[in-house]
């Protein structure tokens, strides 16, 4: 049945266990304060939880540089303590994906230790060495300014090593077989312990093969079929979230042309156009994306999302549509990151509660899988006095009551709480939010109702309609004889558009929202006000005369999975 595709219509939230809830009182959160907090995101209405790293780490990338696969960071707490998380969470129905951090490892990690010994050492082999310094040893950094070389020599090893990220997370030879048979014992060790799926690090950095002095690496798409393969044989419908930045016209071979790679993958591409959107409300860009990412085999999709855990990636966008963005978002130095990024939480970028609203509306509208970062639920700002990324990565706010937002009790946080400024957990924080009726959190918690009872977009088909204003972006969907129409104004100001939906006249538009509908026109013509970045979702008959393509051709048909 095509409904067991249930990553189609999921809801995720991405939370990292450190900044989430701290029960123990050490000043880092751990799994005994998530399992507390189950009850919150249920009520929120997330199905899936996406874990950042947990595992035992030095921790100088955020937990992305992991020295033992098959443990838990006693500061987290134990084994037992996962279990019981993941146990809970199956209680309340929610799903638990991990993060598959496998491109690289801790330089810490016994494997990386053997390996320097020598070279007939047993791991040698488990990562990449050059004997002569590689000329394109400063070539190829993610992190440009910060990180200065992809190659780096170890004394003891007497050779350099390759590192796509810092020099302390060495890269992994994914072309030796004992390593893909490594990567498929992890996986198969979490899926035992009950996760439904992995969120899958630097996917274009795991398949490449990297050659010292070679600018293009050879990708082994191959890698990810292996992959896809062991994790169905083991659980059938467990999942891969892949974290890649690809063009539009790479998405395929991560997919696979017969749907065989990855199941989702985030989407990039769409998530800068529409902060250009957001930027200049010129929407024109951001519709060109959607199109140019619509192809994928029907049991893959598109992970939409606004903010994440990095820095808001701007790099695919041109020099002048990623300035225009720059100076709108983040127009300070201080703000940027790796010359490509901003370092900002959603709502101070924004600024503003109906500009949140409507990037919200809109990510949950767009045809895809919502991912939610935890936090952006109730509008939680940035300390862009923490280093790097870890201004976006401050504890979770539950309470104005207690010291530390209530996430914790200790004296010293693992990352400080905001506790300044309009963003300070005094003013914003789960405790008053819930009370009000009308707060952020509220509205979130209805927008996820909303979207979860709108299974069109999960499966459907969907087209962009003209507007004849570049402001506004209108799309609809179809699926099973049942159609929804969405409009979103990027505008400050309001707009009435005409919609052409060649309806019979009198058919309606039911408003989802507000208790409104429109009523045709001769020719099927509405006229629909929408107010300064406004959004309106509506529900209506049978659209699918609409479909530039043939029905089912890019929507999910059972004959095609
Ligand atoms: C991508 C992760 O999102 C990022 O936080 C991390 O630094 C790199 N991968 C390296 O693992």
């Amino acid at each position: 049945m095509i409904e067991d595709l249930w990553y189609k219509n999921a809801i995720i939230y991405n939370l990292d266990i450190k900044t989430f809830m701290d029960v123990n009182g050490d000043g880092t959160g751990d799994f005994e304060g998530l399992a507390r907090r189950l009850d919150y995101l249920d009520a929120l209405g997330v199905d899936t939880i996406w874990l950042s790293p947990f595992q035992p780490t030095p921790n100088h990338d955020n937990g992305y540089d992991i020295k033992d696969y098959y443990g838990v960071d006693s500061r987290f707490g134990s084994s037992g303590d996962f279990v019981e998380f993941i146990h809970q969470a199956k209680k309340h129905g929610i799903k638990v994906l991990l993060d598959l951090v496998v491109n690289h490892t801790s330089r810490q990690h016994p494997w990386f230790q053997e390996a320097r010994k020598g070279e007939d050492n047993r791991y040698r082999d488990w990562y990449v060495w050059s004997k002569k310094k590689p000329t394109n040893w400063n070539k190829g950094m993610v992190f440009p300014g910060v990180q200065h070389r992809t190659w780096t020599y170890d004394r003891n090893a007497k050779a350099y090593y390759f590192h796509r990220f810092y020099d302390f997370q060495p890269d992994l030879n994914m072309d030796n077989p004992e390593v893909r048979t490594e990567v498929s014992r992890i996986i198969g060790y979490w899926l035992e312990l009950g996760v439904s799926g992995f969120r899958l690090d630097a996917v274009p950095f795991i398949i490449e093969s990297p050659d010292p002095g070679l600018a293009e690496h050879e990708m082994k798409f191959e890698y990810l079929r292996e992959m896809r393969r062991f994790l169905q044989w083991r659980k059938g419908d467990a999942i891969l979230l892949g974290e890649a930045n690809v063009l539009p016209e790479e998405a395929e071979n991560y997919f696979g042309k017969e749907g065989d790679g990855i199941h989702l993958m985030f989407n990039f591409f769409v998530n800068q156009h529409l902060f250009y959107a957001l930027a200049t409300a010129d929407t024109q860009p951001l519709a060109d994306a959607l199109e140019a990412t619509r192809n994928v085999f029907p049991s893959c999709q598109w992970a939409h999302f606004l903010r994440n855990h990095d820095e808001l990636d701007l790099g695919r966008l041109t020099k002048e549509q990623r300035q225009k963005v720059f100076d709108r978002f983040g127009p300070e130095d201080y703000m940027q990151l790796y010359k490509r990024g901003i370092r900002r939480r959603l709502s101070p970028m924004l600024g503003s509660r109906q500009q949140t609203e409507l990037a919200y509306s809109l990510m949950f509208s767009l045809p895809g899988t919502p991912v939610l970062r935890y936090g952006d639920e109730i509008g939680m700002g940035d300390d862009l006095s923490l280093k790097e990324r870890d201004a976006v990565r401050t504890p979770m706010q539950w309470s104005g009551d207690f010291p530390n937002a209530g996430f914790s009790q200790a004296d010293k946080l693992v990352l400080p709480v905001i506790d300044e400024g309009p963003y300070a957990y005094k003013h914003i924080n789960v405790e008053d939010q819930r009370r009000k009726p009308d707060s952020l959190l509220n509205w979130m918690t209805g927008m996820i109702r909303l979207r979860k009872e709108c299974p069109e977009i999960g499966w459907g088909d969907w087209e962009i309609l003209k507007t004849g204003m570049s402001q506004v972006l209108a799309m609809y969907y179809c699926w099973r004889g049942n159609s929804l129409v969405v409009l979103h104004n990027f505008d400050e100001k309001p707009h009435e558009i005409t919609l052409s939906l060649k309806q019979k006249k009198e058919y309606k538009l039911i408003d989802l929202m507000v208790h409104e509908q429109s009523i045709a026109e001769a020719n099927g013509y509405h006229k629909i006000t929408l107010s300064a970045y406004g959004y309106r979702w509506f529900r209506t008959g049978d659209l699918s005369h609409l479909l530039n393509r043939k029905k089912n051709e890019g929507g999910v048909d059972e004959g095609k999975m």
